[in-house]
Protein backbone atom coordinates (compact mmCIF):
# COMPACT_ATOMS: atom_id res chain seq x y z
CA UNK A 1 0.00 0.00 0.00
CA UNK A 2 2.69 2.67 0.91
CA UNK A 3 4.37 1.58 -2.68
CA UNK A 4 1.20 2.19 -4.22
CA UNK A 5 0.59 5.56 -2.15
CA UNK A 6 4.22 6.99 -3.33
CA UNK A 7 3.43 5.78 -7.20
CA UNK A 8 0.20 7.91 -7.15
CA UNK A 9 2.44 10.73 -6.20
CA UNK A 10 4.85 10.46 -9.00
CA UNK A 11 2.12 10.07 -11.18
CA UNK A 12 0.37 13.44 -9.69
CA UNK A 13 3.67 15.07 -9.79
CA UNK A 14 4.34 14.56 -13.89
CA UNK A 15 0.53 15.38 -14.64
CA UNK A 16 0.43 18.22 -16.62
CA UNK A 17 -3.22 17.59 -18.02
CA UNK A 18 -6.66 17.12 -15.96
CA UNK A 19 -8.69 16.53 -18.79
CA UNK A 20 -6.50 14.05 -20.91
CA UNK A 21 -8.31 12.48 -23.85
CA UNK A 22 -6.92 8.76 -25.16
CA UNK A 23 -6.54 7.45 -28.94
CA UNK A 24 -6.06 3.73 -29.31
CA UNK A 25 -3.26 3.61 -31.65
CA UNK A 26 -2.36 -0.08 -32.27
CA UNK A 27 -4.21 -3.39 -30.76
CA UNK A 28 -2.50 -6.76 -31.52
CA UNK A 29 -3.66 -10.36 -29.70
CA UNK A 30 -1.00 -13.22 -30.20
CA UNK A 31 -1.82 -16.85 -29.28
CA UNK A 32 1.01 -18.85 -28.53
CA UNK A 33 -0.26 -22.12 -28.24
CA UNK A 34 -2.68 -22.41 -30.81
CA UNK A 35 -3.45 -25.66 -29.69
CA UNK A 36 -4.72 -23.89 -26.28
CA UNK A 37 -6.46 -21.06 -27.91
CA UNK A 38 -7.01 -18.62 -30.27
CA UNK A 39 -8.15 -15.52 -31.70
CA UNK A 40 -11.24 -15.11 -33.47
CA UNK A 41 -11.21 -11.48 -33.50
CA UNK A 42 -8.82 -8.60 -32.14
CA UNK A 43 -9.43 -4.71 -33.18
CA UNK A 44 -9.90 -0.83 -32.99
CA UNK A 45 -13.74 0.03 -34.11
CA UNK A 46 -13.63 4.17 -35.09
CA UNK A 47 -17.09 4.64 -34.56
CA UNK A 48 -16.87 8.10 -35.34
CA UNK A 49 -14.20 11.06 -34.21
CA UNK A 50 -14.60 10.52 -30.77
CA UNK A 51 -16.16 6.96 -29.81
CA UNK A 52 -13.61 4.46 -30.49
CA UNK A 53 -12.95 0.58 -29.04
CA UNK A 54 -11.43 -2.20 -28.52
CA UNK A 55 -12.75 -5.44 -29.15
CA UNK A 56 -11.19 -9.14 -29.03
CA UNK A 57 -12.46 -12.75 -28.68
CA UNK A 58 -10.45 -15.69 -28.13
CA UNK A 59 -11.80 -19.22 -28.43
CA UNK A 60 -10.43 -21.70 -25.68
CA UNK A 61 -10.03 -25.30 -26.96
CA UNK A 62 -8.53 -26.82 -23.46
CA UNK A 63 -11.85 -25.95 -21.29
CA UNK A 64 -12.28 -25.83 -18.24
CA UNK A 65 -9.35 -23.87 -17.61
CA UNK A 66 -9.05 -23.82 -13.85
CA UNK A 67 -5.21 -21.75 -12.96
CA UNK A 68 -5.05 -18.37 -14.93
CA UNK A 69 -2.40 -15.51 -13.79
CA UNK A 70 -1.94 -12.28 -15.75
CA UNK A 71 0.97 -9.97 -15.90
CA UNK A 72 0.09 -6.43 -16.71
CA UNK A 73 3.04 -4.62 -17.81
CA UNK A 74 2.97 -0.73 -18.49
CA UNK A 75 4.77 0.60 -20.82
CA UNK A 76 5.55 4.27 -21.40
CA UNK A 77 7.64 5.86 -24.72
CA UNK A 78 10.46 7.88 -23.76
CA UNK A 79 13.32 6.88 -26.27
CA UNK A 80 11.57 3.03 -27.36
CA UNK A 81 8.89 2.38 -24.91
CA UNK A 82 10.53 1.56 -21.42
CA UNK A 83 8.83 0.04 -18.64
CA UNK A 84 6.67 2.48 -16.51
CA UNK A 85 4.97 2.16 -12.49
CA UNK A 86 3.53 -1.21 -13.19
CA UNK A 87 4.15 -4.98 -13.62
CA UNK A 88 2.38 -6.90 -11.24
CA UNK A 89 1.36 -10.39 -11.98
CA UNK A 90 -2.13 -11.51 -10.53
CA UNK A 91 -3.78 -14.64 -10.07
CA UNK A 92 -6.90 -14.28 -11.40
CA UNK A 93 -8.47 -17.12 -10.08
CA UNK A 94 -7.38 -16.14 -6.82
CA UNK A 95 -8.52 -12.39 -7.48
CA UNK A 96 -11.85 -13.17 -8.33
CA UNK A 97 -12.43 -15.18 -5.34
CA UNK A 98 -11.99 -11.34 -3.87
CA UNK A 99 -11.44 -9.02 -6.15
CA UNK A 100 -11.28 -6.05 -3.53
CA UNK A 101 -8.86 -7.55 -1.63
CA UNK A 102 -5.83 -6.26 -3.93
CA UNK A 103 -6.64 -2.42 -4.58
CA UNK A 104 -3.79 -1.70 -7.36
CA UNK A 105 -5.65 -5.27 -9.30
CA UNK A 106 -8.86 -4.10 -9.02
CA UNK A 107 -8.00 -0.53 -10.50
CA UNK A 108 -6.98 -2.14 -13.83
CA UNK A 109 -10.08 -5.16 -13.20
CA UNK A 110 -12.63 -2.38 -13.17
CA UNK A 111 -11.59 -1.10 -16.98
CA UNK A 112 -12.97 -4.40 -18.37
CA UNK A 113 -15.29 -5.73 -15.39
CA UNK A 114 -18.39 -4.39 -16.90
CA UNK A 115 -17.61 -5.26 -20.46
CA UNK A 116 -16.14 -8.61 -20.72
CA UNK A 117 -17.51 -12.26 -19.76
CA UNK A 118 -14.15 -13.13 -17.70
CA UNK A 119 -15.82 -10.83 -14.58
CA UNK A 120 -16.71 -14.11 -13.07
CA UNK A 121 -14.22 -16.34 -10.64
CA UNK A 122 -12.93 -19.60 -12.00
CA UNK A 123 -13.05 -22.11 -14.13
CA UNK A 124 -13.44 -20.69 -17.29
CA UNK A 125 -15.02 -22.68 -19.68
CA UNK A 126 -16.02 -20.50 -22.69
CA UNK A 127 -14.88 -18.28 -25.14
CA UNK A 128 -13.32 -15.00 -23.98
CA UNK A 129 -14.37 -11.53 -25.50
CA UNK A 130 -13.43 -7.68 -24.58
CA UNK A 131 -16.76 -6.21 -26.11
CA UNK A 132 -15.78 -2.54 -26.76
CA UNK A 133 -13.66 -1.36 -24.57
CA UNK A 134 -14.12 2.30 -25.60
CA UNK A 135 -11.81 5.19 -24.97
CA UNK A 136 -14.72 6.48 -23.35
CA UNK A 137 -14.00 4.24 -20.52
CA UNK A 138 -10.41 4.66 -20.66
CA UNK A 139 -10.44 8.47 -20.42
CA UNK A 140 -12.82 8.63 -17.46
CA UNK A 141 -10.49 6.15 -16.01
CA UNK A 142 -7.15 7.41 -16.53
CA UNK A 143 -8.35 11.31 -16.02
CA UNK A 144 -10.65 10.87 -13.40
CA UNK A 145 -9.84 7.79 -10.96
CA UNK A 146 -6.34 7.54 -11.14
CA UNK A 147 -5.05 10.39 -13.38
CA UNK A 148 -1.48 9.62 -15.54
CA UNK A 149 0.63 11.34 -17.38
CA UNK A 150 0.46 12.48 -21.06
CA UNK A 151 2.64 10.47 -23.25
CA UNK A 152 2.17 6.80 -25.54
CA UNK A 153 1.77 4.41 -23.52
CA UNK A 154 1.03 0.53 -24.25
CA UNK A 155 0.04 -2.10 -21.92
CA UNK A 156 1.43 -5.89 -22.39
CA UNK A 157 -0.70 -8.37 -21.12
CA UNK A 158 0.56 -11.65 -20.71
CA UNK A 159 -2.55 -14.61 -20.57
CA UNK A 160 -0.83 -17.47 -18.48
CA UNK A 161 -2.89 -20.84 -18.16
CA UNK A 162 -1.03 -23.42 -16.52
CA UNK A 163 2.18 -21.63 -15.42
CA UNK A 164 2.55 -21.54 -19.46
CA UNK A 165 2.10 -18.17 -21.41
CA UNK A 166 -0.37 -18.99 -23.92
CA UNK A 167 -1.09 -15.34 -25.37
CA UNK A 168 -0.09 -11.66 -25.36
CA UNK A 169 -1.61 -8.82 -26.08
CA UNK A 170 -0.65 -5.40 -26.40
CA UNK A 171 -2.45 -2.35 -26.60
CA UNK A 172 -1.35 1.34 -27.71
CA UNK A 173 -2.63 4.37 -27.15
CA UNK A 174 -1.57 8.29 -26.41
CA UNK A 175 -2.56 10.52 -23.65
CA UNK A 176 -3.11 14.25 -24.58
C1 LIG B 1 -20.31 8.85 -31.87
O1 LIG B 1 -20.93 7.59 -31.71
C2 LIG B 1 -21.48 7.39 -30.42
C3 LIG B 1 -21.94 5.93 -30.31
O2 LIG B 1 -22.77 5.57 -31.40
C4 LIG B 1 -22.61 8.39 -30.20
O3 LIG B 1 -23.17 8.21 -28.91
C5 LIG B 1 -22.03 9.80 -30.33
O4 LIG B 1 -23.08 10.75 -30.22
C6 LIG B 1 -21.32 9.97 -31.67
N1 LIG B 1 -20.65 11.26 -31.69
C7 LIG B 1 -20.63 12.05 -32.75
C8 LIG B 1 -19.85 13.31 -32.61
O5 LIG B 1 -21.22 11.76 -33.77
C1 LIG C 1 7.92 -7.60 -15.04
O1 LIG C 1 8.48 -8.49 -14.13
C2 LIG C 1 8.80 -9.77 -14.68
C3 LIG C 1 9.25 -10.68 -13.56
O2 LIG C 1 9.99 -10.00 -12.61
C4 LIG C 1 9.85 -9.58 -15.77
O3 LIG C 1 10.17 -10.82 -16.35
C5 LIG C 1 9.28 -8.64 -16.84
O4 LIG C 1 10.26 -8.38 -17.83
C6 LIG C 1 8.85 -7.32 -16.21
N1 LIG C 1 8.16 -6.50 -17.18
C7 LIG C 1 8.26 -5.17 -17.16
C8 LIG C 1 7.35 -4.46 -18.10
O5 LIG C 1 9.02 -4.56 -16.43
C1 LIG D 1 -20.00 -8.94 -16.55
O1 LIG D 1 -19.90 -8.64 -17.93
C2 LIG D 1 -21.15 -8.67 -18.63
C3 LIG D 1 -20.84 -8.42 -20.09
O2 LIG D 1 -20.00 -9.44 -20.59
C4 LIG D 1 -22.07 -7.61 -18.06
O3 LIG D 1 -23.32 -7.70 -18.70
C5 LIG D 1 -22.22 -7.83 -16.55
O4 LIG D 1 -22.96 -6.75 -16.02
C6 LIG D 1 -20.86 -7.86 -15.90
N1 LIG D 1 -20.98 -8.17 -14.46
C7 LIG D 1 -20.39 -7.41 -13.55
C8 LIG D 1 -20.49 -7.93 -12.14
O5 LIG D 1 -19.82 -6.36 -13.81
Amino acid sequence: MYAFIVRLLVVISFMKLISARVEFTNFKCKALDQEFCNFEHCYIKAVNRSYKYLTAKVNLYKVPVTRVKLNIGLYKRFNGYKPFLYNLTVNVCSFMKNPKSNPVTFYFYEFIKGISNMNHTCPYDHDLVWDKLSNEIINHRVTKVLPFPEGDYMVEMHWIAYDITRAVVKMYGTLS
